[in-house]
């Protein structure tokens, strides 16, 4: 049972290694890293340093090479991939990069996906939790829209309304603001804190975003795979 002083991260000794061309490529190298439940971590370093690779790690949604990764009290490398992914769906919001939306889906059935995923919610109320999260994130004008006719930032935010509409215990989010203008961006950032102060949501942002890394409670710095 996960007591509420217990990290919600537990890191160990991990590593990723790829082959390439050139032989085997290694991308992290021994991290050692504990986060605490409710606190905030930015994730920063240079490009190419490991940051994306480190977040998916943490997630769950890619295996280690070694080392340990406890989620929530679970071994994650102890679970199979549909037991990882039974996880997440219950208490981890992951933002990506490249956004990752359904191309398919109109906006508003992109964030009422999760909570389909997770049952237990009739699609009525499922589809007012994620208008009422759209319109949070200012697109409460676009929920019939399809990803290819919103922008990169209204897709960024597409893709936080869809992380956050679970209300998750761990948001992971990879550079949350990298595509959006300076305005969108503070909307994004005070509603991100707002959930971790609300929902008590631990967030672990990867970002080159000064403001939201001076928001955060702790800075954990990558160079070259290893923890600075
Ligand atoms: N699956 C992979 N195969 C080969 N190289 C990879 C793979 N994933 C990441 N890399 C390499 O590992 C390094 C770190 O990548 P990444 O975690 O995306 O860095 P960051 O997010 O800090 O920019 C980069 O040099 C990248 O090219
Ligand atoms: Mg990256």
């Amino acid at each position: 049972m996960q007591k509420k002083t217990d990290p919600v991260i537990e890191v160990r000794g991990l590593c990723k290694r790829v082959k390439d061309a050139t032989g085997e490529l290694t991308i992290l190298d021994h991290i050692d890293l504990s986060i605490e439940g409710g606190s905030s971590v930015a994730i920063v370093g240079a490009s190419g340093s490991g940051k994306s690779t480190l977040l998916g790690l943490l997630a769950g949604l890619d295996s280690a090479t070694s080392g340990s990764v406890r989620l929530l009290g679970q071994e994650l490398t102890e679970l199979s991939e549909d037991e990882r992914a039974a996880l997440r769906n219950g208490s981890v919001g992951f933002v990506f990069q490249s956004f990752q939306l359904m191309p398919h889906l109109t906006a508003l059935e992109n964030v009422t996906l999760p909570l389909e995923l997770q049952g237990g919610i009739t699609t009525r109320d499922a589809a007012a939790r994620a208008r009422g999260l759209l319109e949070q994130v200012g697109l409460g004008q676009r929920t019939r829209h399809y990803p290819k006719l919103l922008s990169g930032g209204e897709q960024q935010r597409v893709a936080l309304a869809r992380a956050f509409v679970t209300h998750p215990a761990i948001l992971f989010a990879d550079e949350p603001t990298g595509s959006l203008d300076a305005a969108t961006g503070h909307a994004v950032i005070d509603l991100m804190f707002e959930m971790n102060r609300a929902n008590g949501a631990t967030l672990i942002l990867v970002t080159h975003d000064i403001e939201l890394a001076r928001r955060c409670d702790t800075t954990v710095t990558i160079e070259a795979g290893r923890l600075a």
